[in-house]
């Protein structure tokens, strides 16, 4: 658990998935929020077209709405793109960049991850830049490089704790139920924070939160996320059952 400098977050990611009807979920999670806030906060990420709905019918402060991707120009002649400003003016308090699907189907690179969150932060939104290795990566021993790379390359100047928080993915954890052990989680999130504090500086690298994200399921949220440096976690699958989410969020209060 943190030093409680850092205030924990459990996002959860809903990707490509969710209509209307979903509202459902969305409400139940809200209900399940308030007793929670003490504690914890709690964002969901729906799809984009879904933003603008949740947004109007959210009745607290308690969960928080984010979007999944951003372009990183702020308007222009860019067909089916949506910039960081139109999310925030949908209701996104948050968005994901630079995750890893994005950064696989999409050919994202740390450059495009870095002008998106750059992006994000003109456009007062807080900026969850997801880094993490492949299976070979891990694999080869290359786990730390990969990661302190991807966080080298993608964190623009300008990020600090109130508008930036890193996601450590590793990508073979992701959808699969596998996740690494407690001692490689935490040796992943100490390298990043100490390499925040090279990129970030002394006063604010204590600030920013490092999430774990990869298969975290009621059953292992506990373990997790009491790793050292892990302040929150990104969740996927289990994030579209109100249920599921609420009980990795429980992890906070049942101590
Ligand atoms: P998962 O996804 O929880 O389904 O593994 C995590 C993510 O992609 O953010």
């Amino acid at each position: 658990m943190n030093d409680l400098k850092r205030r924990p977050l459990v996002a959860g990611n809903w990707k490509m998935n969710g209509l209307h009807e979903s509202i459902v979920i969305f409400q139940a999670i809200e209900q399940g929020s308030a007793a929670l806030s003490k504690h914890v906060d709690l964002l969901i990420c729906p799809p984009a077209t879904l933003l603008n709905y949740f947004s109007s019918q959210r009745k607290t402060t308690s969960l928080s709405i984010g979007a999944q991707n951003c372009h990183s120009m702020d308007s222009g002649a860019y067909t089916g793109d949506l910039s960081a400003s139109m999310l925030r003016d949908s209701g996104a308090q948050y968005v994901i960049v630079g995750h890893s699907e994005r950064r696989q189907y999409h050919h994202e690179t740390d450059y495009d991850v870095h002008n998106k969150a750059a992006a994000a932060h003109k456009a007062g939104l807080i900026a969850i830049i997801c880094i993490g290795e492949t299976k070979e990566e891990r694999e080869m021993g290359k786990a730390i490089d990969v990661v302190r790379s991807q966080l080298r390359g993608s964190l623009p100047e300008g990020s600090f704790g109130e508008n930036t928080i890193i996601a450590y993915e590793p990508v073979w954890a992701i959808g699969t139920g596998l996740t690494p052990t407690v001692d490689d989680v935490a040796e992943v999130h100490s390298a990043i924070r100490t390499e925040l504090s090279f990129l970030v500086g002394d006063a604010e690298y204590e600030k920013i939160k490092i999430l774990y994200g990869g298969s975290v399921k009621p059953t292992n949220a506990k373990e997790l996320l009491s790793i050292a440096d892990v302040d929150g976690a990104l969740v996927g699958g289990a994030s579209l059952n109100a249920k599921d989410f609420l009980a990795i969020a429980e992890s906070y209060i049942s101590e």
